[in-house]
């Protein structure tokens, strides 16, 4: 694989294999010294069109660590705001040869569009309301290493599933690993037919929870709300927010996950965000930047192999 811009058609295997690499450099970022020459002389450029804090930082820092020259695209001061296309300024950065461009747009399918017109590694660091792989990656090594296991694992995925780029690439990477995903959002936040994708579908918060192993709660995102009806916070909070009194649905041991930005209040109580023996919200970042170390690594050793065995650059 060439590119990682999706979970949806990764096989069992290739995910395995991913989060095993990602366990072993947990390790190494725990360390004192973390940085290794692995991708020295390799050039990373951090591509976002839409705003970020984890997922940008963390792929600087994994590519810092692994000797990597990092650069960061900073859309505020560069050509798009005198009217450069998405593709044209990719096409630009394409030209300087850049081994790995990490991408995140807000239409879905723009990264894979952009991936078919140049000659480096592509990374999906969330395109709209499509997926968003490595946020999946992390969440799925985050549960392995509490839970020792995803397969049998009841996961319950909560809020504004309609446009949730998470939500869609954890339904993928869960079922692949054998857990049992419930999704649980109002009815206009539901996307129709997401029974299709293998999920139980639920309205009612308590109902959706029952025996569940992982809750993971979703932002409300309203920027992607323009013309469709935006719920009042008030309202929201009392029918999906989690707080203890939905939670105690749950497993007695279940994991709350958020994958942030975190929107105290709203989605979620403040108290139960903070709840250090049942939130591992912080340990999903830790855990992106290793995911996010094995995804570099992988890929532009699969790049390599690929101009070696003739491929075209
Ligand atoms: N989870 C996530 O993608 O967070 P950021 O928007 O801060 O990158």
């Amino acid at each position: 694989r060439r590119h990682l811009l999706g979970i949806a058609g990764m096989a069992r295997a290739e995910i395995v294999a991913l989060l095993d690499l990602a366990d072993g450099y947990v390790e190494v970022n725990r360390a004192a010294t973390k940085k290794s020459n692995l991708l020295s002389g390799r050039t990373v450029i951090n591509v976002f069109f839409e705003t970020s804090t984890r997922t940008r930082t963390s792929f600087e820092l994994a590519g810092k660590r692994l000797g990597a020259d990092v650069i960061n695209m900073e859309i505020a001061w560069s050509s798009i705001k005198k009217g450069e296309t998405l593709i044209d300024t990719a096409m630009t950065l394409n030209a300087m040869h850049p081994d790995v461009l990490v991408v995140r747009a807000p239409d879905s399918g723009a990264v894979k569009l952009l991936s078919e017109k140049v000659n480096c590694a592509v990374v999906n660091a969330g395109d709209g309301s499509h997926e968003h792989p490595t946020q999946a990656l992390l969440d799925a090594l985050t549960i392995r290493r509490r839970k020792r296991r995803l397969e049998g694992l009841r996961v319950a995925i909560c809020g504004d599933v309609a446009h949730s780029r998470v939500a869609r690439s954890n339904i993928h990477l869960l079922n692949t690993l054998g857990a049992e995903v419930r999704v649980i959002a109002p009815p206009t936040l539901l996307p129709g037919g997401i029974e299709k994708m293998g999920v139980r579908a639920f309205t009612d918060m308590p109902k959706g929870l029952e025996g569940c192993d992982i809750v993971m709660m979703l932002r409300l995102q309203t920027e992607r709300m323009q013309g469709s009806y935006v719920p009042s916070i008030r309202e929201y909070f009392r029918f999906y927010g989690l707080d203890y009194e939905k939670l105690a649905n749950a497993k007695p041991d279940a994991l709350i996950m958020h994958p942030g930005p975190m929107n105290r209040g709203v989605e979620i109580d403040t108290v139960v965000a903070d709840d250090i023996d049942r939130s591992v919200i912080r340990e999903q970042v830790e855990m992106g930047v290793a995911v996010r170390m094995a995804v570099l690594d992988s890929l532009t050793r699969a790049f390599d192999s690929s101009l070696k065995a003739g491929g075209s650059a």
